[in-house]
């Protein structure tokens, strides 16, 4: 009597816990906030309601805007802040062209902040020095306010990927998923400094992995190295991890002091600094909210965890649609935005062939906390 009760126990238990797809229930807290035709890995929302999307063409189109503004009255997308901004071909200046945007998102400042990688796709070269770049754009005037130019700190098979900032230290942080590192920007003056290359916590060993199978690229196991990021309400620390899972954290006062201080810009005496924060799974993105809880999409198992300030996981929502949820927004309404973008089912990783099902959805859900002040206006 006893064994089969355990059994039946056990495996109901490892059903649930195993990297896999879920295929169901869907989960009644869970509104559709925006229906698209492309993949969005990233959307952001001013302080009056105004929409940015960020499009990533893994679905097999091509030549469309990388970062538009989304009026939910008409349901249209507007280039932003221009088309000729958004209009690259090859022989254009990159400098002055989006070539491959990963993260857009409005800064505590209240401007949009642009991260372009500087590469026309996944796998692809990033164009030094002058294509890896981060565009500002103040949103009341819908013009660029300001470029950092990011070719003195990224290679060519880097892959900038997502912005955090530290405005009380007047320093931004970027991750370089291609090639594993962190960067450290002054946003006075833009110089920027690469710190903890090809360590052990930017670095990852395993490939990402989504609804159960691992990532191939051209053949190839796919890697994203450092990749999901953010800084605590307090900016007291710094938290990061690549993409396939492994959260740690650095106190921010080490990131700031590596930037001026090139013998502790080391891995070995940064890194001294760095400790495990939580064994997350393979990620899509995360967001962070006003008490410091981390917000990560789990692209195995359809899931959202959260992670509390003292690194402890629990389960927020498990949904079949959330479809690798990718850069996740917190709006002033206490809602979790998750754009579910599938981009494991794109092009680059079934040989030019997508398996993303349309329409797309960015769905959102109530968290009952707002954002971290600090993360955006
Ligand atoms: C959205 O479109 C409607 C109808 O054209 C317009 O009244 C409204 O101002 C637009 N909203 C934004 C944020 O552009
Ligand atoms: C816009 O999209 C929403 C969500 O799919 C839908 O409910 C609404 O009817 C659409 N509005 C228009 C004007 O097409
Ligand atoms: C945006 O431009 C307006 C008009 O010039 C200015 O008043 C505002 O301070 C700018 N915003 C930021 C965040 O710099
Ligand atoms: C890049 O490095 C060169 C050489 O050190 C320097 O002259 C230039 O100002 C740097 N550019 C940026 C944008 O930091
Ligand atoms: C994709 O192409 C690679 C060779 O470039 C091949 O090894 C692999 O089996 C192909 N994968 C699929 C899913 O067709
Ligand atoms: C720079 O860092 C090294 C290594 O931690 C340390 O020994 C040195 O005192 C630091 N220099 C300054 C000026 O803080
Ligand atoms: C960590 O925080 C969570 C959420 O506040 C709490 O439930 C848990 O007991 C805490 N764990 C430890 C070890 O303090």
């Amino acid at each position: 009597m006893f064994q089969p009760f355990v059994f039946l126990l056990l495996s109901s238990l490892w059903s649930w816990s195993a990297a896999q797809t879920f295929t169901g229930p869907e989960d009644p807290r869970i509104s559709i906030e925006l229906e698209l035709q492309t993949p969005s890995q990233g959307i952001s929302i001013t302080a009056d309601g105004r929409i940015f999307v960020a499009y990533t063409y893994v679905d097999g189109t091509s030549g469309g805007p990388q970062v538009v503004e989304y009026n939910k009255t008409t349901n249209t997308s507007t280039p932003y802040p221009n088309e000729a901004w958004n209009t690259y071909s090859a022989g254009d200046d990159v400098a002055t062209h989006f070539i491959g945007v990963n993260a857009q998102r409005i800064g505590p400042d209240g401007n949009l902040w642009i991260v372009d990688k500087g590469a026309t796709g996944i796998g692809e070269p990033v164009l030094l020095p002058d294509g890896p770049k981060v565009v500002v754009v103040n949103v009341t005037t819908n013009e660029v306010a300001r470029v950092y130019e990011m070719g003195n700190v990224t290679r060519i098979n880097s892959f900038m990927d997502d912005i955090r900032f530290n405005p009380a230290a007047g320093m931004a942080y970027l991750t370089d998923a291609g090639s594993a590192g962190l960067i450290v920007l002054d946003l006075e003056t833009g110089d920027a400094v690469r710190v903890l290359n090809d360590a052990l916590s930017t670095h990852e060993y395993m490939p990402v992995s989504a609804e159960g199978s691992i990532l191939y690229n051209q053949g190839k196991p796919f890697y994203f190295y450092a990749d999901q990021h953010e800084v605590s309400p307090d900016a007291e620390y710094y938290y990061f991890q690549p993409a396939s899972g492994g959260m740690s954290r650095i106190p921010t006062k080490w990131m700031n002091a590596a930037f001026s201080n090139s013998s502790l810009n080391d891995n070995a005496i940064l890194g001294q600094y760095v400790e495990p924060y939580a064994h997350t799974p393979a990620t899509g993105g995360t967001a962070i909210d006003a008490e410091g809880n981390i917000y990560n999409s789990d692209t195995d198992s359809q899931r959202i965890i959260k992670i509390a300030p003292n690194g402890t996981m629990s389960l927020l929502v498990q949904d079949p649609r959330l479809l690798w949820v990718d850069a996740m927004w917190i709006d002033d309404q206490k809602r979790l935005w998750m754009p579910a973008d599938q981009l494991n089912r794109g092009t680059p990783f079934h040989n030019g062939t997508s398996l993303i099902t349309k329409p797309l959805y960015v769905f959102s859900i109530y968290i009952g906390v707002g954002p971290s002040p600090i993360d955006h206006a």
